[in-house]
């Protein structure tokens, strides 16, 4: 018996040695310790044998038993390590390839002044927040200082929706991004700088009109801000996003019930062979409104006019693409034309 458990220990260790894969060792260690396996069999053998054999048989079996454990508990180590290591190669990946970027399409212009837009802007400490584009009357107008039959409401050409309305009015496509200024300040205490950008809707539509269009929001809050922080600001962002030293910006006086004093801003530009080249000419193209928040769009926020001031501006996203990649006509924008996008879209590389 104790030679034949020898036997048992040096061929198992022959077969553990000369074992390629994990399966095959499993398949060992089952006929070893399974059911029928060899050791067990001997096990159930023990009953068999006198008290003195018993101890004997029993204590080699034991000694046996753990040379075999310990010897596959490491090959099988062994193994898992060599069948990872064939695995890493089979998935190698060279991450120095380049890439064919064509390969995912192309960048809306729009999408890549968004990703422009809002860099420049959290340079300054501002942050994104986002409103519905389904607003409401009282959200859309009410908050904004334009009450009922103000008549700015019927200038702005909105698109009421055919959905019930509920405790805040009429629901409509909203006319402009300003509603997400009384969103943040409900949402948040002073000093505030947020920014928002998002699609805009009015029944409008020619060469420089289009019903759906892109705003960017900048709303400031704090205890001393005015015309003069809101001029440098807006200059200042436009040269970031022209890159430009030097950039003509016209403030135009102008009226919006939300702001008081309001002003429109230009941008100079002249057209080149078909090309519009911003930054100089003798022409000039209005690109949003900006102005001192009216203390009733603060209030309707919850801030107390006579503690906080506002300053805010709302620019459209397509005028400012237009002008940076020299696209005349804004309804190009939603035309789906691929042709118009490889022309104009971007690389995937370039965000
Ligand atoms: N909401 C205005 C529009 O769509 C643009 C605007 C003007 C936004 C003045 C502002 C502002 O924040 O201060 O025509």
């Amino acid at each position: 018996m104790l030679a034949e458990l020898d036997k048992l220990l040096g061929s198992c260790l022959f077969e553990i040695d000369r074992c390629k894969d994990l399966k095959k060792l499993e398949g060992i260690r089952v006929a070893v310790f399974g059911k029928n396996g060899e050791i067990t069999e001997k096990m159930k053998y023990l009953k068999n044998l006198s008290q003195e054999e018993k101890r004997s048989v029993g204590a080699k079996i034991n000694e046996v038993k753990s040379v075999i454990i310990e010897k596959l508990n490491a090959k099988s180590s062994c193994l898992e390590m060599i069948e990872l290591e064939k695995k890493l190669a089979s998935e190698k990946m060279d991450v120095s390839m380049p890439v064919n970027a064509q390969s995912f399409g192309y960048i809306h212009p729009i999408s890549k002044v968004f990703s422009e837009i809002a860099t420049i802007l959290s340079g300054y400490g501002f942050r994104f927040a986002e409103g519905p584009d389904i607003e409401s009357e009282y959200f859309n107008f009410d908050t904004m200082n334009m009450p009922e039959y103000h008549p700015a409401r019927t200038m702005h050409d909105t698109f009421y929706l055919n959905i019930p309305a509920d405790e805040h009015g009429r629901k409509l496509l909203r006319t402009h991004t300003s509603p997400v200024e009384t969103r943040c300040m409900l949402k948040n205490k002073p000093p505030l700088r947020f920014f928002t950008i998002g699609r805009t809707f009015r029944s409008d539509y020619d060469a420089t009109h289009t019903p759906m269009f892109d705003q960017v929001e900048m709303l400031v809050v704090e205890k001393d801000v005015g015309m003069a922080q809101l001029k440098w600001l807006i200059k200042d962002i436009l040269k970031k996003f022209f890159n430009l030293e030097k950039l003509s910006v016209r403030f135009r006086p102008s009226f919006f019930p939300f702001t008081e004093p309001s002003a429109e801003v230009d941008i100079n530009y002249s057209i080149v062979n078909g090309k519009m080249i911003f930054g100089a000419g003798d022409k000039w193209l209005e690109i949003g409104g900006c102005g001192v928040s009216h203390p009733n769009v603060l209030k309707a926020g919850g801030i107390d006019p006579s503690k906080y001031q506002g300053i805010a501006f709302g620019l459209g996203i397509e005028r400012l693409a237009s002008l940076k990649y020299g696209v005349p006509d804004l309804r190009n924008y939603f035309e789906s034309n691929e042709q118009w996008r490889e022309t104009f879209g971007f690389s995937p590389m370039d965000l």
